[in-house]
């Protein structure tokens, strides 16, 4: 693991997983509390100790699961406030069409990694106007949040489908992976094998949208959790989650090395003055033949996709 560059999340420490296995393994609280007492970070310290261990010092999974679902809930309205999977399916239907014009043979399968409850892949299942020729699958490693992603599609009759994998895992060969709110995860050497798993597994293309860095991103972040998030993981988590944002460059840097096969660059990268006005953006990569296609599918909207740039 690279030297911790900030504070970890909290969602990050409380779970954790075989890497090879995917079983869940136990977490030691006093180990996640020490964590936390080393970067003095008050908040975090309470949320930990407010979590029961078992009598070896162990946090109650059920417990962790329950307090993650309730934490993803309010993920879930806050993408719903920012329009994030409108903005992920500005990009992916044009790319799919792209792909049916380039004669790329279907079904085409987009898989939303580290999907958590599965907002976004249920969100374009719902809206139902990719095509019968797309499958829609989430991919998380958290067992707990999968299943309740399972549980909530059924309730909504949805087509699609959720496994429980880890990111750098991926068994499924996908046409296109996608995430929200997931690359700050993986830091150093990680964040380009998170490429570099996808170019290998075949991918034809990669969306992966995140707070974008900026100097206000941390500030807004806070305003609107103190604002809207009742959660205080999700307060802590989510404007933590605008600092551990990867600057552009960063993020251009390591697709590029991990998936030199595939044409580079950015999706809805803000050029106002106030970065505000935009939180959001897109690392993307894409196999160079379906430029094209996907500039020709976006028409007007084409502007909103650079390739080849640097920041
Ligand atoms: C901030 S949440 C975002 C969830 C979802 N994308 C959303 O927008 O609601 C990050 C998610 O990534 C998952 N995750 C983190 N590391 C992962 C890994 N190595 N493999 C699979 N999932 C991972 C976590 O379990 C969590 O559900």
């Amino acid at each position: 693991m690279p030297a911790v560059d900030h504070p970890p999340e909290i969602s990050d420490l409380i779970v954790d997983f075989d890497p090879d296995t995917g079983a869940r393994r136990r977490v030691r609280k006093a180990d996640v509390e020490a964590q936390f007492g080393g970067f003095r970070q008050r908040r975090a310290l309470r949320v930990v100790r407010g979590i029961p261990a078992d009598s070896e010092g162990f946090l109650v999974e059920s417990a962790v699961d329950e307090l993650l679902v309730r934490v993803h809930a309010e993920i879930q309205r806050l993408s719903e406030e920012f329009m994030q999977a409108r903005r992920v399916h500005d990009a992916l239907a044009p790319l799919l069409d792209g792909l049916r014009a380039s004669s790329v043979t279907p079904p085409y399968r987009v898989v939303d990694v580290g999907c958590g409850t599965g907002y976004l892949i249920r969100w374009l299942a719902a809206q139902g106007d990719l095509g019968s020729d797309v499958e829609l699958i989430g991919a998380d490693y958290n067992t707990a949040l999968v299943d309740h992603a399972r549980r909530l599609a059924a309730v909504e009759g949805l087509r699609c489908s959720f496994e429980v994998c880890n990111a750098f895992r991926l068994d499924e060969p996908a046409t296109i992976y996608t995430s929200i709110g997931v690359i700050h995860h993986f830091r150093g050497d990680a964040l380009t094998q998170f490429f570099a798993h996808q170019a290998a597994a075949g991918a034809r293309a990669f969306l992966h949208f995140d707070i974008r860095a900026s100097v206000v991103a941390p500030i807004g972040a806070w305003l609107f959790h103190i604002a809207r998030m009742r959660e205080p993981l999700a307060h802590h988590d989510g404007v933590l989650s605008a600092i551990r944002s990867h600057p552009t460059q960063t993020l251009l840097t390591a697709a590029r090395a991990g998936a030199p096969g595939l044409e580079v660059g950015l999706f809805d990268e803000d050029r106002l003055p106030l970065p505000i006005l935009k939180v959001m953006h897109a690392v993307v990569g894409v196999d160079p033949l379906l430029v094209g296609a996907w500039r020709a599918a976006l028409g007007g909207e084409s502007s909103r996709l650079e390739l080849g740039v640097s920041r």
